[in-house]
């Protein structure tokens, strides 16, 4: 345990992760209260609150803290608003949605590790995740750590990857699921776009590297070539030892930067519990690599 200011931090897991107490995170947050937040934030990459029960406006306010957020896109129940919606619940009626009806069936891309909004030109920074209703068992979300990821590919294989750009988009992911599952609309906003295969931290200089289900392909690379490179990256980045799994309780609020961790969602029985999860997003501020 590190006492930083108010705030305590709590390492979670050795390579990354931790647990802060200390703070009401549900109220307005002076930028010296904030400070040591984003700083653990910079250093540990996945930051746990636990028992800070948040309606939608205090979330936002909270997640403001860490820059602009993204407003979500047609192919959420919650398009056109800052949340992205993770749950089994209709949003009019509150009633469970049927597994076979596409909004579940979309969900399941959750499943497959990915970094959101790698899908947009200009990725985001982190994303918030606060659990409103949580089933008794399963639906934990898991954390793969590309810190560690990049530090344990051999040095060609990271000298080979350091100039490629791949295309990433989501109907890569969506795909996997179901193909042809996005509409038309949302394949026409969210055209396929350009990522750097890292990501380096701008304050500790961390390098992260950046894949997940939305990287379809290499540019400029024969396709089984591109896909083998993928899958030989992804083999690598997901060892045991790199990955931290959660199990939520409800009022419990996660921090994770999308710049140094893939993420992906675990199966929980939707036709028997209710969940309901708001994510909120932060947008980056920068492109990985010229469009
Ligand atoms: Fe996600």
């Amino acid at each position: 345990m590190r006492n930083t200011g108010s705030i305590e931090v709590r390492k979670l897991h050795p390579l990354f992760g931790a647990e802060i107490t200390g703070i009401d995170i549900t109220r307005p947050l002076s930028a010296r209260e904030f400070g040591p937040i984003r700083a653990a934030f910079e250093e540990h990459s996945v930051l746990l609150f636990r028992d800070q029960p948040m309606n939608d406006d205090q979330q936002i306010a909270f997640s403001e803290n860490f820059g602009p957020l993204e407003t979500t896109l047609s192919a959420n129940p919650a398009a056109g608003t800052k949340f992205a919606r993770q749950s089994n619940l209709d949003i009019m009626t509150g009633e469970p949605i049927p597994p076979d009806d596409m909004r579940m069936i979309y969900q399941k891309a959750n499943y497959f590790w990915h970094s959101d909004s790698s899908f947009k030109r200009i990725p985001s920074l982190c994303s918030i995740l606060t659990a409103r209703i949580c089933p008794p068992e399963g639906g934990n979300t898991e954390f793969l750590n590309m810190r560690a990821a990049w530090d344990a590919l051999p040095p060609a294989l990271q000298a080979t990857i350091h100039p490629l750009v791949a295309e990433h988009a989501l109907a890569h992911s969506r795909d996997r699921v179901q193909k042809g599952i996005l509409s038309a609309k949302s394949l026409a906003e969210l055209p396929p776009v350009k990522q750097r295969m890292f990501r380096d931290n701008p304050i500790n200089g961390r390098r992260a590297l950046y894949i997940g289900a939305h990287a379809g392909r290499i540019l400029d690379w024969p396709e089984p070539m591109s896909k083998a490179i993928l899958w030989e990256l992804a083999q690598r980045a997901e060892q045991p030892e790199f990955m931290m799994s959660h199990a939520w309780r409800e009022g419990d609020v996660i921090v994770w930067d999308n710049r140094a961790v893939l993420h992906r969602a675990t199966y929980y029985d939707a036709t028997k519990h209710k969940r309901l999860m708001q994510r909120t997003t932060v947008g980056g501020d920068e492109l990985t690599v010229p469009q």
